[in-house]
């Protein structure tokens, strides 16, 4: 028993404990009838209801154009399930409980008799709360958000107020605007029915467990955060890169490219995780204040300098998998000579005290040969003595990579002596691998979100001044693009990584792209004999 005493504990702590809990409410979902609801957002609820997290009384109504009863919607969903869920099998009784609180409403989004009916729906729960405490959820197109929002408000259902008491919330799916003055009129239209507080703008890259654990990564262990600065750090990667091509979404990809699709968003908030500074508590506010913080700390560039920091790439017919697959110009509804850029390098500069002089690169892609998220944060190197002299640059710098997804996890890269009687240094890694520490279940980003938005808590989505902010980077990037057609040169094949511009970008600092794969390093990497 004596010896057991010093073994170490497995201590773990709540921090939940005096979070509200998710309130009676309906949640309705404009623009029901897309693939969203299908994809995301049901199977989501489902879970949760599964997992006993919905609240109590709780119920779902779709509101979309086209004619449909309780009992069809009900069967879509499920077929929805059926295709899209993680889960595999569910039990009918347990799908049918859940599915007797789905209800549909018909109706078209400029038509007030329809929010008229919609009321009388919500009263017909009998419900004080299931009528008054609404999650109103915008999955429409983006040019519905602002009609359906007043339209919700001169009908009643949607009442400003930052008060206690019953609650109306708004969620509005991505994107939020197209530049910095349509976010900025958009903004403006919702707060006029609105409190900021009951608008939950979503980026659901914060809903993923390996985004939520960057800040605790950072701020509960003394070891990392220490090195988190520039004395330490080198420069920093993001790759948000992706095998799949557009698909069948190359009408809303043409209008939106990779910078508003990912950077403006996505990547944008990996960053502002990765390198803000502690907030003051816990609460959404101070958490929001020091990403927006962050992100105002990056330096501008006017239009005519952004060939120095950013480069654009569209891909070409190519190869992934060994299958043969076609070039953007190529898919369905974009056109033959479209300029939309489906990849984009950045190399951003953080001026603050931490940060200054450290290089930030970003890059995402589609049709790129991995399906990879991950941020690496690339050390310094030793002094050019000892094995560093000897080895020159094939000594490879200490590293920490978060592999953000798929096979999440941390891995500290350093160097050690591979045994034998040569001696030879080789980078050996310790991995914190998220299936072998916790088991292979991880909540979708949605389930969370929803969670997050029907207990009030808003730290994981964006506010408004930060939605614009992010805009003002992005903005004279695309500003700079825009009416100059894309050369030969930035085109990559499908199955590459991206242009040859988006290597030079780092090669100017000395530096080159790295991607993690988890497992042992690939036999001879980095193997040095002295
Ligand atoms: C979405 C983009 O926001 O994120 C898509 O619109 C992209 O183009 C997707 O494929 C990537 O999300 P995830 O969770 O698969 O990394």
């Amino acid at each position: 028993m004596e010896a057991l005493d010093q073994l170490d504990e497995l201590l773990s702590c709540r921090l939940d404990a005096g979070r509200k809990a998710a309130q009676p409410c309906t949640i309705v979902i404009f623009g029901a009838s897309g693939d969203l609801t299908a994809r995301k957002l049901v199977p989501a609820l489902y879970h949760l209801y599964l997992e006993k997290q919905l609240p109590d009384p709780f119920r779902i109504v779709g509101f979309a154009r086209r004619p449909k009863t309780d009992a069809a919607w009900r069967e879509e969903l499920l077929q929805g399930w059926q295709q899209y869920s993680r889960a595999g099998d569910l039990s009918a009784a347990e799908w049918n409980a859940f599915a007797a609180n789905i209800f549909y409403c018909e109706g078209e989004f400029t038509d007030p008799g329809a929010y008229g009916k919609l009321r009388n729906q919500l009263a017909g729960f009998g419900d004080e709360a299931l009528r008054r405490n609404l999650v109103c959820y915008l999955a429409t197109s983006p040019s519905q958000f602002a009609p359906v929002a007043a339209q919700l408000h001169d009908s009643g259902l949607l009442l400003k107020s930052e008060g206690p008491g019953f609650e109306q919330k708004l969620v509005v799916e991505k994107p939020f605007g197209r530049d910095l003055l349509s976010a900025r009129q958009l903004n403006h239209e919702l707060t006029r029915v609105a409190h900021e507080k009951q608008i939950y703008r979503i980026d659901h890259y914060l809903g993923k467990e390996t985004v939520q654990n960057i800040l605790m990564f950072r701020f509960s262990n003394s070891v990392f955060e220490q090195l988190w600065t520039r004395q330490s750090v080198d420069h920093v990667q993001i790759t948000v890169s992706e095998k799949l091509g557009v698909g069948g979404r190359g009408g809303y990809y043409e209008e939106a490219g990779a910078l508003r699709d990912m950077v403006q968003n996505h990547l944008l908030q990996v960053l502002a995780l990765i390198a803000m500074e502690p907030p003051v508590t816990l609460e959404a506010e101070c958490i929001r204040d020091e990403k927006v913080k962050l992100l105002r700390s990056i330096r501008d560039f006017g239009p005519a300098q952004v060939s120095s920091f950013a480069v654009r790439g569209q891909y070409a017919a190519g190869e992934i998998d060994g299958q043969k697959v076609p070039g953007y110009r190529q898919e369905a509804r974009v056109g033959p000579e479209s300029n939309t850029e489906t990849f984009v390098a950045a190399r951003l500069l953080v001026d603050n005290w931490r940060w200054s002089g450290v290089p930030f690169y970003l890059r995402t892609g589609k049709r790129l040969p991995l399906n990879s998220s991950q941020v690496r944060v690339q050390f310094r190197p030793t002094p050019n003595v000892l094995f560093a002299a000897q080895c020159g640059p094939r000594l490879d710098a200490n590293s920490i990579t978060l592999l953000l997804q798929p096979n999440e996890g941390i891995i500290l890269h350093f160097n050690g002596k591979a045994p034998g009687v040569n001696i030879e240094i080789r980078p050996v890694r310790m991995q914190f691998d998220y299936e072998a520490e916790f088991g292979a279940y991880t909540p979708e980003a949605y389930q969370r979100l929803l969670l997050e938005v029907m207990a009030g808590d808003s730290t994981l989505f964006i506010r408004s001044d930060e939605v614009e902010t992010a805009w003002s980077i992005v903005d004279p990037i695309r500003q700079a693009w825009a009416g100059q057609p894309l050369g030969a040169a930035d085109f990559y094949p499908a199955g590459t990584w991206g242009p040859a511009a988006a290597d030079d970008l780092l090669a100017r600092a000395g530096h080159k792209w790295r991607m993690t794969q988890s497992g042992p390093p690939l036999a001879g990497e980095g193997n040095e004999k002295l």
